[in-house]
């Protein structure tokens, strides 16, 4: 990918501008919007393509019938037939200029205009990494929202408007993925997935004996010797001469054989497995609180702590701008405490700010903390842009608006970020503010640790893409036209690690937020720090 870039800066920079700029489409839906209004020209361009070529066609038949009647009627005599003198003069006619002719016509390519366009626009497709970028989206879905691959391959996803299934060829082609990235678990269903549907009598250009020849090994690779046995069996039924499975099928009995050798002079290392068994079920990994969460299984707040959550007119500690109108805030959580603004960007506000981010969105970086650069990372699979007050009225407008709600000076905050998360789009736990093993992250900002965050929800997402707080149990679900705030220092000055957070994966629709990173500096007498640290 790197060389990629390289070699594509170096080389066609300035000869083809536009052919490198276009990678990791799978990360936004903004950019594939691009590529079915792509796709949609080109299947105009091939229907002009059919209709010449329908239309040569016709002329040539044309050719073909009149000769045909022609040539019937001279051959049954051919003297009287000459022996007019149209009839002569029309044959020397014909041979000398209308045949060549015709043979120009056949000879005539019609595709030129298709073609051109196919040239121009193939410069925008997406690349192998795309697709297999959006395959491994496939996977990271069905992992985190526990879909079955049935469910997920016929198509069955909560809130999807425009219906679609996967093939026999699409499951084999998902299984090859995940098997080139040595995911087995993901091979195997796959692959079955595949075969279940070959089974079941679709038609398809996938073969059973190459899905039997990689659902074998992923099974073997998973340790499950009596399956991968009885699959590779059920390969060598359909193609006995096969040699790697002929090959396979002596190595598994020869381990099966020695497998058994061994059980039977061993039985305490099976208490010892179910030891760490029950260790395994205790613990809770943060990936799986994380996936819980994104599911909506949250763990659930005590009903004592959540009475004491509200609702409230809020006028921003009596700001002129908002004592009159005052705005609907919620409180979404208490510790860490984050509140939720209700109708608080309106609807052409979010046109705006997406107009303007849309030209400018790529993929979104991260800090890579050794080096302190921005680099991608597959924990964070979106695209943004940075959106400066100066602008637009309406980015101005926004920033005067958390100033006025939050109390805290957006004088020295970032700009506005811009992202849009694609299905499959993400961002697993982070935290937003620099720990004090990595005092440079903001460095050159001179504007001190990330005191406070704003999220601008700016779509409704149709299933998935929650924000979670995985140390603490929180679901926060987009809303269009709300916000959320929380503080990620105490006003100490220390970070607060409970406001560990995560954009969950976008599973049916797409997500657009915005926020406003607040820094320490400027806020020093608008929340003044304390002398305890974790007050
Ligand atoms: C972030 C972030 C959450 C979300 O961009 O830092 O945590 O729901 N986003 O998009
Ligand atoms: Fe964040």
């Amino acid at each position: 990918m790197a060389f990629k870039k390289v070699w594509c800066a170096l080389a066609l920079g300035f000869l083809l501008p536009f052919s490198c700029a276009h990678t990791d489409f799978f990360t936004s839906i903004g950019h594939m919007t691009d590529l079915i209004n792509t796709e949609k020209d080109l299947v105009v361009s091939l229907k002009d393509y059919i209709k010449a070529e329908e239309s040569k066609l016709e002329q040539i038949k044309k050719w073909a019938e009149k000769l045909d009647q022609l040539t019937a009627t001279a051959t049954k005599d051919p003297e009287g037939f000459l022996g007019h003198p149209v009839n002569a003069f029309k044959l020397m006619k014909r041979l000398n200029t209308e045949w060549g002719e015709l043979e120009s016509l056949v000879l005539k390519d019609m595709s030129d205009g298709f073609i051109s366009n196919m040239t121009i626009q193939r410069q925008f497709f997406p690349n192998d990494e795309d697709q297999t970028g959006a395959a491994k989206a496939l996977l990271r879905l069905q992992d985190t929202y526990n879909l079955d691959t049935d469910t997920l391959s016929r198509g069955n996803l909560p809130g999807v408007k425009h219906k679609s299934f996967l093939t026999a060829e699409d499951c084999f082609e998902l299984g090859k993925i995940a098997y080139t990235e040595a995911d087995y678990y993901h091979t195997e269903l796959w692959m079955e997935q595949a075969l279940k549907q070959l089974d079941e009598g679709e038609v398809s250009s996938a073969d059973k004996v190459y899905i039997l020849d990689y659902l074998s090994y992923a099974v073997y690779q998973q340790g499950d010797l009596a399956k991968a046995m009885a699959l590779t069996r059920r390969l060598l039924e359909l193609d006995p001469e096969h040699q790697r499975a002929n090959g396979n099928m002596k190595y598994f009995e020869y381990i099966m054989a020695k497998e058994k050798e061994a059980n039977k002079s061993s039985t305490d290392s099976e208490e010892q497995e179910k030891e760490t068994e029950v260790k395994k079920k205790d613990y809770l990994p943060e990936r799986r609180k994380y996936e819980m969460l994104c599911r909506g299984e949250g763990l659930k707040m005590t009903p004592r702590r959540q009475k004491r959550l509200f609702c409230r007119y809020y006028d921003g500690n009596r700001n002129p701008r908002y004592i009159l109108g005052p705005v609907k805030q919620e409180d979404e959580w208490d510790k860490p405490r984050i509140v939720r603004f209700l109708d608080i960007i309106s609807d052409e506000e979010i046109e705006t700010v997406k107009e303007l981010a849309k030209p400018r969105l790529s993929r979104a970086t991260v800090h890579d903390p050794e080096t302190g650069k921005l680099t991608t990372a597959h924990y964070r699979v979106s695209k943004s842009a940075w959106l400066s007050g100066y602008e637009s009225p309406v980015v101005s407008r926004i920033n005067t608006r958390i100033q006025d709600l939050t109390g805290l000076d957006v004088s020295t905050a970032e700009e506005l970020q811009v992202a849009n998360y694609g299905v499959g789009g993400q961002y697993e736990p982070h935290f937003d503010f620099a720990r004090a093993n990595e005092p440079d992250a903001f460095k050159e900002l001179g504007t001190g640790n990330r005191i406070a965050t704003w999220l601008f929800y700016m779509s409704d997402v149709s299933a998935g893409g929650a924000t979670v707080f995985p140390e603490v149990g929180a679901s926060v679900w987009p809303r269009k036209g709300t916000a959320v705030f929380w503080y990620n220092l105490f006003p100490s000055g220390e970070g607060d690690y409970s406001t560990r957070h995560a954009a969950c994966p976008v599973l049916v629709g797409n997500k657009w937020v915005s926020n406003k990173w607040l820094h320490e500096r400027g806020q020093e007498f608008r929340r003044p720090c304390t002398l305890s640290e974790l007050e």
